[in-house]
């Protein structure tokens, strides 16, 4: 094998798109991917390779320090693409406490085992931490996050991903860990838990359930496809400059009801209902507190360097997506009935 990667997360949304297509493009890699596997892990998502020669499954909780030394002398990394997190704005708000030791305490620790066995030879290694555009806070009407934008965290989640971000920086800087950095925007596509945007209102228009939406829905996003995501890290892995940062976005800014109306129209011919139906489902409630307003990415610096582009349509991706979720209803079913009832009836009953 010409080199050994770590992926931690890869069990969840994105990590199992980052995994899927590594194994599949790089079988001269061996890609361990290590995993806690919380309520938002599911290994059915890599189903269709787990069996492969250049892939292992390594069940870790970043948190706990031992083993992730323990993992890191096992396999001498060369590599660390660092996915695993607390990912849901909403969780931060009612436990911040989890995301604090995941999203801080993980990645320290994943730092200090990567600096133990790279500081010698750190040449040709590398720590590619994934981050979020939510770390640079909130946009008015105009402009767009760059990566030189100040950091301005507003929620538990965002301001835990901040912290994580500072310390690959610091590790960077101060030991000289080869170390690179990404800020993605809202990613939206197959195997992504349904406590998101997407597919929960999916998952609610096909059992005739209210879409739930915070405010007044005119919170903008910027949604980029999955698979665009993926092919970003991997170029940003195999090409991107030590301490540098990237951002990653669709270019592609929605109102979370101007994105509802699309995604109801899109069931409705999905599903052979009468166009209208499932708008009739459009529930405003109670907004999440400190709501960011708009997000929206400059990727220009990934486009013009490195080459990158996203792919579909924002239509086609939804359609994409919806398909991919009326095909797997086993996947939804099982995913919906672990303690999702619990967490649904609390997220959004007082609301
Ligand atoms: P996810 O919640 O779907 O998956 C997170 C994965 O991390 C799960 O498999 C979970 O089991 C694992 N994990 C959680 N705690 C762990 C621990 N203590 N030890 C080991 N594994 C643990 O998240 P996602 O949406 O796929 O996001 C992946 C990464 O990308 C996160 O770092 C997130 O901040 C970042 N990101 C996400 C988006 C998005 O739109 N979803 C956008 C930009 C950046
Ligand atoms: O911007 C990148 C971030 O995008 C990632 O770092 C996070 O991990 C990811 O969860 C996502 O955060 P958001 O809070 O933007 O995503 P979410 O799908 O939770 O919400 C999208 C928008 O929709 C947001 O404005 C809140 C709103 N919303 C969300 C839910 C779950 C609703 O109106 N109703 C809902 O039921």
């Amino acid at each position: 094998m010409k080199k050994t990667i770590l992926i931690t997360g890869g069990a969840g949304f994105i990590g199992s798109h980052v995994v899927r297509r590594f194994v599949n493009k790089y079988p001269e890699y061996l890609v361990v991917n290590a995993d806690k596997l919380t309520y938002a892990g599911n290994l059915e998502n890599l189903a269709d390779i787990d069996k492969k020669e250049n892939y292992a499954f390594e069940k870790t909780d970043i948190v706990d320090k031992q083993s992730v030394f323990d993992l890191f002398r096992k396999y001498n990394f060369d590599g660390v693409i660092h996915l695993a997190a607390e990912s849901h704005v909403d969780r931060s708000i009612t436990s911040p406490d989890e995301f604090v030791f995941t999203n801080i305490i993980g990645t320290v620790n994943l730092l200090n085992a990567s600096l133990e066995l790279w500081k010698n030879a750190p040449e040709g290694k590398l720590f590619y931490h994934i981050s979020t555009d939510e770390v640079f806070g909130s946009l008015g009407a105009e402009g767009y996050f760059t990566e030189v934008t100040a950091y301005d965290p507003k929620s538990p989640y965002s301001a835990s991903k901040a912290s994580s971000d500072h310390l690959v920086r610091a590790y960077n800087h101060t030991f000289g860990i080869p170390a690179v950095i990404s800020n993605c925007s809202n990613n939206y596509g197959p195997n992504q838990f349904p406590e998101k945007l997407i597919p929960l209102a999916i998952n609610n228009i096909k059992n005739s359930k209210p879409i739930p939406v915070y405010g007044k829905g005119e919170n903008i996003r910027d949604w980029l496809y999955v698979e665009d995501h993926a092919s970003a890290i991997d170029l940003i892995f195999h090409r991107g400059n030590n301490g540098e940062t990237y951002n990653i976005g669709g270019n592609n800014e929605w109102k979370n009801i101007d994105l509802i109306i699309l995604l109801c129209k899109i069931m409705d011919t999905k599903l052979g209902r009468q166009d209208g139906t499932s708008e009739r489902l459009i529930t405003y409630v109670k907004d999440r507190p400190g709501h960011d307003a708009r997000y929206a990415i400059d990727s220009s610096k990934l486009q013009g360097e490195l080459g990158w582009s996203p792919i579909p349509e924002f239509a086609v991706g939804l359609e994409k997506t919806v398909e991919w979720y009326l095909a797997n209803t086993g996947w939804l079913e099982r995913v919906l009935s672990g303690d999702y009832g619990r967490y649904y009836e609390k997220m959004y009953a007082g609301r």
